[in-house]
């Protein structure tokens, strides 16, 4: 009977965390132009990147081989975008939001495509029962819990600033000796194409066991005066 209770309680907590994963955007963050957007957990914040941690969630996904990022992202995203506007057997419109990630393999060669994957982010109210695609280039990924390293920046997520700052944030996690997934990382966009001032992007790669935290959050400290 315990059992059962605690079984049960369990459920509900699962349930509530699932549900806080994604919430309506927070005008103080990054995350502005779109009415739901990824949430999580800040761990800790170095001076070069931050780490935080996600609940499990639903997205839509599609993968396009390409040669160049750019290209495969512009035709996995017309893809996602369909769906959205009504490309499902349901044909409900889907809000979008935010953000959106491009899985971007590690090791890609000049002379073989590679492939990227893009993925939507599904709204609360469809995280549990999304719409059947039409369109069998799209499934399901359900992301697990993981901590992740996060660089951001701004500007444009093209392939070489996305590559530059993924770059940058490797060696930063290897000065620090943090373990990480060095088969791939996330490009991580959270503005639509129209939005051209204060544009934020970031690269995500995924933690391996406990996180190199530099120290608690802390509120940055006011330089004093010596
Ligand atoms: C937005 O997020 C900030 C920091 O995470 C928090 O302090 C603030 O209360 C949030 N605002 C709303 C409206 O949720
Ligand atoms: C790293 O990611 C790849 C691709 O998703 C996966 O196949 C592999 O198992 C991951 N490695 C570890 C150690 O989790």
């Amino acid at each position: 009977m315990f059992r059962d209770l605690y079984t049960g309680l369990i459920a509900v907590v699962m349930v509530l965390s699932a549900e806080s994963s994604v919430g309506p955007s927070n005008s103080s963050s990054f995350c502005t132009e779109s009415k739901e957007c990824l949430q999580f957990d800040l761990l800790c914040k170095a001076e070069e990147y931050e780490v935080r941690h996600y609940s499990p969630t639903r997205w839509v996904s599609t993968d396009a081989e390409a040669y160049f990022m750019g290209v495969g992202a512009a035709m996995a995203f017309r893809r996602l975008f369909q769906y959205i506007t009504g490309a499902n057997e349901e044909g409900v419109q889907i809000e979008m939001t935010a953000p959106v990630l491009v899985k971007i393999p590690e090791e890609t060669k000049m002379w073989e495509p590679a492939i990227y994957t893009l993925s939507f982010l599904l709204p609360s109210a469809y995280q549990d029962n999304p719409p059947t695609p039409t369109n069998d280039k799209l499934y399901f990924t359900d992301m697990p819990d993981m901590d992740v390293y996060v660089r951001s920046y701004g500007g444009w997520m093209l392939s070489v600033t996305s590559r530059l700052h993924a770059h940058l944030l490797t060696r930063e996690l290897h000065r620090v000796h943090a373990l990480y997934n060095t088969s791939y990382h996330y490009g991580v966009g959270y503005d639509s194409p129209l939005k051209l001032l204060n544009r934020h992007n970031e690269v995500w790669y995924v933690s391996e066991g406990d996180p190199v935290c530099p120290g608690p959050v802390e509120k940055p400290t006011e330089p004093t005066n010596t």
